[in-house]
């Protein structure tokens, strides 16, 4: 038996059930859990903003430390410390033999189960039921079971808390700069929402070796954590967009070259958009609620060639990226560990969930015993 913290109903509380879990199958590794980092994507399923079968065990930001594998698995063994992707690519789509497996069609991490179907967990009780596992490893639980491929071996002597933030922040946001925007040294950048992604693209702007870094969020605390880590100026969002843009134009010498949106807000995307300089480029990270549309001006934006890309997981290609974001933070190039400012307990999740709705903090991390 292992406790999970399960979604069933959207808005409603998350509960944190005993449940059964499988051996793990040719193919499969079992992962016991040291770490869940909090993402708002969490937060999105919880409250319903993209719809979601449940019961499902939730978090997709974790690490662990392999505890069995399965018959004739050779590329992982037992005691290896992992962080888990939450996108195994399919290897035959288009995407995929494009060798872009950030944007794989047919993952079969978006049935929330194994690729053929099988799901790991069960409730307990008399009559077991199935429950499914988010993103396919269901990291928010003491222990999973995860395709091989899902289970990225790290580096020694990283932080558990730190290699569960590899697996979704910290990849997001560092390589929606290095590499989905490929950000040049010198270029002007802006990043809209300072949460554990948002932080992430600062890093990750740091590294670029960009010129300006301006961060802007409507908690002040967040300008003081992304100065800290490496932002030249903090701008303080209020309703008033128009003098956001404005504030923005006057530090960036009329608008950033990169602008990075790490909330999932129309309006904010809206304003990233608005605020770009002839020639620049829009980055957007955050999710929405899966109904929202956004506008912009057409005839500025062709004119002035400025560009919109989405980035999805920070372009990454777990394998290659996760040890090299891991040796990056040990060689202290990578501060991963000022993103976190609570260690908390899987029971803690909902008091969680409220603070991160809140703005309240940097990243929570779950660590389990
Ligand atoms: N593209 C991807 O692959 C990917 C991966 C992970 C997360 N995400 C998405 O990225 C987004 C951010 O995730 P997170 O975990 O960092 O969230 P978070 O809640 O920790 O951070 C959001 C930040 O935005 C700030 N904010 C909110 N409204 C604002 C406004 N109007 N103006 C300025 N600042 C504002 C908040 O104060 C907070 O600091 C979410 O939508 C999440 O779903 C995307
Ligand atoms: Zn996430
Ligand atoms: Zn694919």
């Amino acid at each position: 038996m292992i406790r999970a913290a399960v979604f069933r109903e959207p808005g409603q509380p998350i509960a944190i059930e005993a449940l059964s879990l499988a051996e793990p199958r040719a193919g499969e590794v079992r992962v016991r859990m040291t770490a869940s980092g909090v993402c708002h994507s969490d937060l999105h399923v919880r409250d319903g903003d993209w719809p979601r079968p449940g019961p499902i065990a939730m978090g997709h930001e974790g690490a662990g430390v392999v505890e069995a594998v399965g018959p004739g698995v050779t590329a992982l063994r037992v005691g290896q410390a992992v962080a888990l992707s939450w996108l195994v690519a399919c290897g035959s789509c288009r995407a995929c033999a494009r060798g872009l497996p950030w944007a794989c069609s047919d993952s079969p991490s978006f049935g929330h189960a194994m690729p053929d179907g099988a799901t790991v967990l069960t409730t307990a009780g008399s009559d077991p039921s199935p429950v499914l596992s988010y993103c396919g490893i269901g990291t928010m639980a003491e222990a999973t079971v995860v395709p091989v491929a899902a289970a990225i071996p790290l580096p020694d002597g990283v932080d558990p808390a730190v290699a569960a933030l590899i697996g979704c922040c910290v990849s997001t946001g560092v390589g929606a700069v290095l590499k989905t925007a490929v950000v040049p040294a010198g270029a002007t950048v802006a990043v809209i929402g300072l949460g554990g992604v948002g932080l992430s693209c600062v890093m990750g702007a740091v590294l670029a070796e960009a010129g300006r870094i301006v961060a802007i969020d409507r908690v002040p605390a967040k300008l003081s954590t992304a100065g800290e880590l490496g932002a030249t100026d903090g701008l303080l969002a209020g309703d008033d967009r128009t003098a956001t843009i404005e504030a923005l134009r006057d530090l960036t010498d009329g608008g950033p070259d990169f602008v990075f949106e790490a909330i999932g807000r129309v309006p904010t995307v809206e304003l990233a958009i608005e605020s770009l300089p002839i020639g620049g480029t829009a980055v957007l990270v955050g999710m929405t609620p899966l109904a929202s549309r956004a506008s912009f001006a057409v005839f500025p934006f062709v004119d002035g060639s400025r560009r919109i890309l989405g980035s999805n997981y920070g372009f990454a290609d777990p394998a290659e990226d996760f040890p090299r974001y891991a040796q990056l933070q040990l060689d202290g190039r990578l501060p991963v560990d000022r993103l976190i400012d609570r260690r908390i307990a899987l029971d803690d999740l909902e008091p969680a969930f409220d603070r991160l709705r809140a703005g309240d903090g940097l990243r929570q991390v779950i660590v389990f015993d």
